[in-house]
């Protein structure tokens, strides 16, 4: 039996296909390689001892699932497919809402008739919205997001607990990710966007190689330490690893449950600047500039319902994460080869 996931070739989803492998579960990888190049699935391979098959299809083509699901003995999924960028998604919301939403439900359609029940879905602190105050704990009420990105997460988990009230025989958990940063350790793996990085890690890493002259800051005059706004950035590692307990709690329980993947520590950008600058001997120029439109000034979770019930917690501090991070842009600063 093996874990389908989709979006296995993409930044979080292939740390998490060798963390599944590594834990000596077998894994079916499904992509349409739109975020993501085919070289991704190499370096997966190269550091993992078992073999693994991947499909190049899009989730929304029913009839290609349908036969992977037929040719493949797939008893779970973990589903990171989707659209992520929030800027993109206020320029195209239908893209988002068809890419994210109309996927999902195709991908759903598709296990039901296939008889295969149990989904891990990639969902994202984002669905807390502007008004309740870190750290954020499961039970605080979601659905103010700002924008149409975080609107097709908030309406998955929504589609995902009607799912499971309608028939009990789901076992479905959605994990609420803050920020994911760092990378592979072997630095073989990591994050590489397309274009200018919208992100806060991406975007130093490209200042500290000399593709970017300096980095913006985006406020200094929120009510935080320094001004700057404050995120809990967790390692894809401990992310994936986080992955794999939850795709092992729904391979045993049934029910539709809820974690936040984070730390519980808050960093703000200024000390994400400070520690990269440590870690890679390199310096960050910076300007400070206006608040980012949709921005909150302090963004961090409570993991505790993690540890509890899934016996998981981030390991990796702040300076292995810059450290990480640093070690993947150094040694593969155009990205993954084409
Ligand atoms: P990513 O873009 O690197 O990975 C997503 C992968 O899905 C890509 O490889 C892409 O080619 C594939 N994909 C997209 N649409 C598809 C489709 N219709 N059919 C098949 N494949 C498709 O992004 P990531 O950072 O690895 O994020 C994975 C998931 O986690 C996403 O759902 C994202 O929204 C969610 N998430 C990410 C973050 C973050 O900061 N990276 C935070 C919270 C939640
Ligand atoms: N920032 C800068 N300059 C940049 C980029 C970011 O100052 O060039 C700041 C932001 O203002 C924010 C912090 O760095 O204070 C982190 O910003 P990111 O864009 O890296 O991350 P966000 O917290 O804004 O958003 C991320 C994902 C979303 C997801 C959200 C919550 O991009 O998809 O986390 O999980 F919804």
């Amino acid at each position: 039996m093996a874990v389908l996931v989709t979006g296995g070739a993409g930044y979080i989803g292939s740390h998490t296909c060798v963390e599944l492998i590594n834990a000596g579960i077998d894994i079916v990888i499904v992509d349409n390689f739109y975020n993501c190049k085919k070289s991704s699935i190499d370096r997966i391979r190269a550091l993992v001892d078992r073999d693994f098959k991947y499909y190049e299809c899009d989730i929304r083509d029913k009839e290609g699932m349908d036969k992977i699901f037929k040719a493949e003995k797939i008893d779970s999924v973990i589903h990171f497919a989707g659209l992520k960028a929030v800027g993109e998604s206020v320029e195209k919301p239908l893209e988002y809402f068809d890419n994210n939403v109309n996927g999902t439900l195709v991908l759903l359609d598709v296990m039901r008739a296939n008889g295969c029940k149990k989904i891990v879905f990639s969902s994202s602190a984002t669905v807390y919205g502007m008004n309740n105050i870190s750290p954020l704990t499961e039970d605080m009420p979601v659905g103010g997001v700002t924008n149409p990105y975080g609107r097709t997460k908030y309406m998955i988990e929504c589609i995902l607990q009607d799912l499971y009230t309608s028939d009990n025989s789901w076992s479905i958990c959605l994990l609420r990710y803050f920020n994911p940063i760092g990378a592979h350790k072997s630095g073989t793996m990591g994050e590489d966007p397309n274009g200018i990085p919208n992100n806060l890690m991406p975007f130093i890493t490209q200042v500290a190689i000399g593709k970017r002259d300096h980095l913006n800051v985006f406020g200094n005059d929120y009510a935080t330490h320094d001004g700057t706004g404050i995120r809990d950035y967790i390692h894809v590692v401990d992310l994936a690893l986080g992955h794999v307990k939850a795709v092992q709690k729904v391979e045993k329980d049934e029910g539709c449950f809820i974690y936040n993947l984070g730390t519980g520590k808050g960093y703000s950008v200024l000390d994400v600047v400070n520690a990269f600058e440590k870690a890679s001997g390199v310096t960050i120029p910076f300007e400070i500039q206006p608040r980012r439109a949709g921005d909150i000034a302090i963004c961090y979770s409570d993991p505790a319902k993690a540890l509890r019930e899934l016996g998981w917690k981030a390991e990796r501090g702040l300076e292995e994460m810059c450290e990480d991070s640093w070690r993947w842009q150094s040694q593969n600063p155009n990205g993954y080869p084409d």
